[in-house]
């Protein structure tokens, strides 16, 4: 979603600033701006589109050594060079930027109108830029926290005054924001990726927190000006690890990185000789863990699909009564929080307001919450009581592949270590050890036979409607298999449970309507192919995902793609990777945006 920058040091700032903004586009946005600061001017350029197009109106010399950036992603008013950030006070000498939803910003304009101040644009963020004006008598900190007292919704929010030269102020709530620490030069950031080329050190901004910088100082206190003195983060994040290489996309190659990205997650987490994980970030101990009754794990997208298959996982092998509830639901359903209830938040970026705000919602009531994310130092790892990263490398293509298959694993090593502890014996949890070690190796079978599945693609990617098929454990997948196509490729899918479509999705099979079913090799096997025949007889294209050998499959299915067997609970891992494929190869035939779909954001922060 919206990305922020500012700068300020002895470097030309329009360059660092449109490279920030260039790393930060895999968040999402529609339209970019800058505004930088020179011999006491605002110079300001905005502009729809993408960097790119902004970058063309940037004269190559601009002057100025420190200023703002922001990637807007709509939300208030229509994409287009006036709505985008910066936006500035009636005097044109203040500036700022801003994430989140300024949810009170009606009131507030018409306050300001009546009081003079003129409106250009159709956003809320434009309240802040004459909030600040109305207040700013010399001291622009001060003119910021007396504007966010007034403000109700989220914000990240970056100010500057041409009057207060090389400063920039800052202030959060519920949109993340960073200062990174350089020989004489300073950064405020939405993220870390926007400044990870000049500089390692940063600092976490907390909700009510406000922060000014200049090149050699920064300061951070809460709105009752009360100093806070806050810890130096180094961050581990090597640039390299956010290129695209050799690949032609992100997607692809985050979809190829599984077999390095799983074994990163096991890594230094497997007890072999106890036959169970290790797991020192829950910050729980194992008679915390043994009082466990229930399990509610909450998430959004991708990472609520990942929750639902370790919640088959959890039942099974733990025997914990395990449910799962999307988070925008969970946040206003004022949830029953009973002793003895566990409740994880899965969250690839850890800053989904939705899930940052279930998070907070469960701990007002007193409820122990754990998180499952892979952005080291981000808002829900930070706010839980403990957690698991998964580590699975930054996830720069907005749709979610690499996490998927990397929070199973995080999990599947958190169900195991719960399942040791109640029923399951030594032999059974090396069984398990093996089994999640050997995934690496199947996946790269799979990876091997990716030109298999672009041929699927050409074949099928004229079509307009899709099924995605499964039966229990698998069933999460398929609904992950059709969010990836929607999402990539713009293909209308929906995920089933494959006994479910003679209750309705039925009426829709016809030859243009392929299904994908996900057939493994487990207690439901028949059931499946039941489904199968029941398709096949309505004339449904059909096209399945099975095991090694299988000859009755063949039999039913126009096209068969195969993955190794494995045991039935560790399929999830192996049926996703044909489907992450599928859709990514479909985008490709019909020309999309691949790494950044049309409205989507990497990091959904705004609700
Ligand atoms: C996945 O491909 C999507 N881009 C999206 O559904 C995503 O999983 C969802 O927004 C949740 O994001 P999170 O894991 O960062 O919380």
């Amino acid at each position: 979603m919206c990305g922020i920058i500012g700068y300020c040091g002895s470097r030309s700032a329009t360059r660092l600033l449109l490279s920030g903004l260039k790393r930060l586009e895999y968040r999402g946005y529609d339209s970019a701006g800058i505004g930088v600061v020179h011999e006491n001017a605002l110079q300001l350029y905005k502009k729809a589109g993408k960097i790119e197009t902004l970058q063309s109106i940037v004269p190559d010399e601009l002057e100025g050594n420190w200023g703002i950036g922001h990637n807007r992603w709509a939300t208030h008013g229509e994409v287009n060079d006036i709505n985008a950030h910066p936006h500035t006070d009636c005097t044109g000498k203040i500036a700022i930027c801003h994430n989140g939803i300024i949810e009170n910003c009606e009131s507030l304009r018409n306050r300001l109108e009546i009081e003079g101040h003129r409106f250009s644009s159709q956003t809320d963020s434009e309240v802040i830029a004459h909030l600040v004006e109305s207040f700013y008598e010399g001291n622009l900190e001060f003119a910021l926290k007396a504007t966010v007292s007034l403000l109700e919704g989220t914000y990240g929010i970056l100010a500057i005054s041409v009057d207060n030269p090389r400063q920039i102020v800052g202030a959060r709530n519920g949109s993340p924001m960073i200062i990174a620490i350089a020989d004489n030069e300073k950064f405020i950031a939405s993220d870390v990726s926007a400044v990870l080329a000049h500089a390692k050190q940063v600092i976490y901004l907390e909700d009510g927190e406000v922060a000014s910088i200049n090149p050699d100082n920064y300061e951070i206190s809460d709105v009752r000006n009360r100093s806070i003195d806050k810890k130096i983060e180094i961050i581990s994040l090597e640039l390299k690890e956010m290129e695209k290489g050799n690949y032609s996309h992100y997607m692809l190659k985050e979809i190829h990185e599984q077999t390095d990205s799983i074994s990163r997650a096991l890594k230094g987490r497997i007890d072999e000789k106890q036959a169970t994980a290790l797991l020192v970030g829950l910050n729980m101990s194992e008679t915390e863990l043994l009082a466990v009754k229930r399990i509610t794990i909450t998430a959004a997208g991708t990472s609520f699909y990942a929750a639902r298959v370790v919640a088959y996982l959890l039942e099974k092998i733990a025997r914990i009564p395990t449910t799962t509830e999307l988070s925008s639901e969970l946040r206003y359903r004022n949830p029953v929080v009973e002793r003895g209830t566990l409740y994880i938040a899965v969250s690839q970026s850890g800053e989904t307001i939705d899930t940052l705000m279930a998070v907070q919602e469960l701990q007002r009531k007193g409820a122990p919450v754990l998180s499952v994310s892979n952005v080291v130092g981000s808002s829900i790892a930070r706010e839980s009581h403990g957690g698991i990263y998964i580590h699975s490398g930054p996830e720069i293509a907005v749709a979610s592949t690499k996490a998927f298959t990397n929070q199973l694993a995080a999990m599947y090593m958190f169900a195991l270590k719960m399942a040791r502890m109640r029923h399951m014996a030594w032999s059974e949890g090396k069984k398990f050890i093996k089994n999640l070690s050997n995934l690496s190796d199947k996946i790269g079978e799979i990876l091997k036979n990716a030109d298999k599945i672009e041929q699927l693609a050409r074949k099928y990617s004229g079509a307009k409607n899709f099924l995605f098929l499964g039966r229990g454990i698998n069933f999460p997948v398929a609904l992950e298999g059709a969010l990836k196509l929607k999402e990539v490729a713009y293909i209308h899918a929906e995920g089933y449970s494959a006994a479910e479509i003679k209750h309705g999705p039925i009426a829709l099979i016809n030859s243009r309507t392929p299904s994908i079913f996900l057939v493994s090799d487990d207690h439901l096997y028949s059931k499946v192919l039941t489904s199968m025949k029941e398709v096949k007889v309505r004339n449904g294209p059909v096209i399945a995902i099975s095991t090694e050998r299988n000859e009755q499959i063949s039999r039913i299915a126009d096209d068969v793609f195969q993955i190794p067997k494995a045991e039935e609970d560790f399929y999830p891992f192996l049926m996703v990777i044909p489907l992450q494929l599928f859709a990514y190869y479909c985008a490709l035939e019909l020309g999309c945006d691949v790494d950044q779909p049309r409205n989507l954001a990497k990091s959904v922060t705004v609700e």
